[in-house]
């Protein structure tokens, strides 16, 4: 099978075939997902929480994310691979361009993902100039959870969510060819994801964006602390890693997952 590009992805969204991602940060799991049909594997800076134990991702460094990224590289055949730039390694332009050069050269990631709206439009665009792919990411972005005060839904007020209408805007305007939204109201995303050419990968942001990401631990059940509301343990009712992640992505295709139970107001 041809690798998926960012190009696959949105003729998937042209389609109004859902788009499946999950993230991974090493080899053998790496595998497995691809084996069990995943579209994208995104080697999320939340290996910062759930592979090294920290409280948050803020921790996690840039030569971390590029080891990962090679790890999970390596095994890479399928999915389009998606890389985060961790918290302060895109501060400004030349950072951001020093980030995404290591984590494409070195970790042989196809796409990086930066948190932020307004304030990342400058960086999305220079990345985007230079011909380094660029997902945005917007809603709870777990990278400020200290000038948020916590993991809470984003986009619940009027002025809020029309600023984020306007944030995805720009950024697709930018160069964004991808977009994560996580934790907004339902209604909010499935505005913002009809708006949009570029597809949107929800988490915790209902079931009407063009596909859907996890955090691969929440999908096994696996997890130090509770699993997340939005999330769904699909590993209880498997017999394999491979039959879970396959159930999940199976589930997303089916628009079975999320359900309302997995959504915000
Ligand atoms: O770091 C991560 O795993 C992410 C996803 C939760 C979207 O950014």
């Amino acid at each position: 099978m041809n690798r998926k590009t960012v190009t696959t992805l949105h003729k998937m969204k042209a389609d109004r075939e859902k788009i499946a991602a999950i993230t991974a940060y090493d080899a053998s799991l790496a595998h497995v997902c691809e084996m069990a049909g995943v579209d994208l594997l995104l080697v999320g800076d939340s290996l910062a929480m759930v592979v090294q134990g920290h409280e948050n991702t803020l921790p996690v460094t840039v030569d971390e994310m590029v080891y990962h990224t090679a790890c999970v590289s390596r095994a890479s055949r399928q999915a389009l691979l998606v890389a985060d730039m961790p918290f302060m390694a895109y501060a400004t332009t030349d950072r951001a361009l020093e980030t995404a050069e290591r984590l494409m050269k070195q970790g042989g990631a196809q796409m990086v993902k930066l948190e932020g709206g307004v304030p990342q439009l400058e960086t999305v665009r220079y990345l985007s100039e230079r011909g380094i792919p660029v997902c945005g990411h917007l809603g709870l972005t777990p990278q400020s959870v200290h000038r948020l005060g916590g993991y809470r839904v984003q986009g619940r007020d009027q002025a809020a969510a029309r600023a984020m209408l306007e944030e995805s805007a720009a950024l697709q305007q930018a160069g964004a060819q991808l977009l994560v939204l996580e934790c907004v109201p339902g209604t909010l995303a499935n505005e913002i994801s009809r708006n949009l050419e570029i597809p949107v990968i929800g988490i915790g942001a209902g079931p009407d964006t063009d596909g859907q990401v996890l955090v691969l631990y929440d999908v096994l059940g696996i997890s130090v602390n509770r699993i997340p509301k939005f999330a769904r343990d699909f590993m209880r009712e498997a017999k394999s890693v491979e039959a879970a992640v396959r159930a999940y992505v199976e589930a997303v295709r089916r628009g079975d997952f999320p359900g309302p139970e997995h959504s915000f107001e």
